[in-house]
């Protein structure tokens, strides 16, 4: 097992926002996290992910055989947890090059980053400061870039696609394919994914192990990724909120 949540209890500001969150993710496998706004679907992330507002007041999580609340973010990270924001913040002179050359996993003379760089169609982008003026879907671009180059064991991906136009979308769709390592036999994967999304359309690109359904901050229910986000579709997050209560 890659990642193991074991009842994960989690507080910010003093506000319980997720309960008793247990999940399981396998090497290669991905899994879709549906929601309505406000569950706590990025809070699970940035719990994950280990920044300070977010504290686990019960349960436990490990990664690679390691009990991650014992770790900064930043060996969180080395030992192999990306993340993508759903919201990620501009930073004033640091170029995204610049950061290209500190994340990139491939220890190469920036080839990578060259060749990513096209792949997501950021050639210009790369001398510009992080996230600083782009446009919403340029800024998604440059998180899945940055992923691509982390190569990390575990993307955690916070809707990729939205705000994102049908040209991009096919771009960023692809991308995580291939970060994702869909295109290899499923033996052969190593690279795992969580991806949260709303509109679903990230599902034409690459198929899902499983996906789960949060509700005010506990999984209610796991399926089928697509038989749950044509169901979503049909009858609404509310439908679900009914469901629990015929439970
Ligand atoms: N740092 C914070 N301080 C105060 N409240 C927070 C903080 N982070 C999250 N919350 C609250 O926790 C709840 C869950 O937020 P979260 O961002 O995880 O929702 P979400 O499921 O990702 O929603 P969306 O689909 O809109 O992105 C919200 O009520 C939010 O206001
Ligand atoms: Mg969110």
């Amino acid at each position: 097992m890659l990642l193991n949540i074991e009842n994960l209890t989690v507080e910010v500001e003093g506000k319980t926002i997720l309960q008793d969150i247990t999940l399981d993710v396998d090497e290669g496998e991905t899994i879709i996290l549906f929601g309505p706004n406000g569950v706590g679907k990025s809070s699970l992330f940035m719990t994950l992910m280990g920044f300070p507002n977010y504290k686990v007041t019960k349960g436990k999580m490990t990664f690679r055989g390691e009990d991650l609340s014992k770790l900064s973010i930043a060996e969180r990270a080395t030992l192999g947890i990306g993340m993508s924001f759903q919201k990620p913040i501009s930073i004033k002179g640091i170029k995204l090059y610049g950061l290209s050359e500190l994340i990139n996993s491939y220890k190469d003379n920036g080839d990578k980053i060259k060749y990513y760089a096209e792949v997501l169609k950021l050639e210009q982008f790369l001398e510009r400061d992080i996230n600083l003026g782009f446009s919403g879907g340029e800024v998604k671009r440059s998180e899945i870039f940055q992923l691509l180059l982390q190569n990390p064991r575990l993307s955690l991906i916070d809707e990729p696609e939205s705000g994102v136009d049908i040209e991009n979308i096919d771009i960023l769709g692809n991308a995580l394919k291939r970060l994702l390592q869909k295109e290899a036999p499923r033996a052969n994967r190593r690279n795992s994914g969580i991806i949260i999304t709303h509109t679903g359309l990230i599902l034409n690109y690459l198929n899902a192990d499983r996906g789960y359904m949060l509700l005010d901050g506990q999984l209610t229910c796991c399926g089928n990724a697509r038989e749950m986000f044509e169901d979503i579709q049909k009858r609404g997050y509310r439908k679900c909120l009914d469901c629990l209560k015929i439970r």
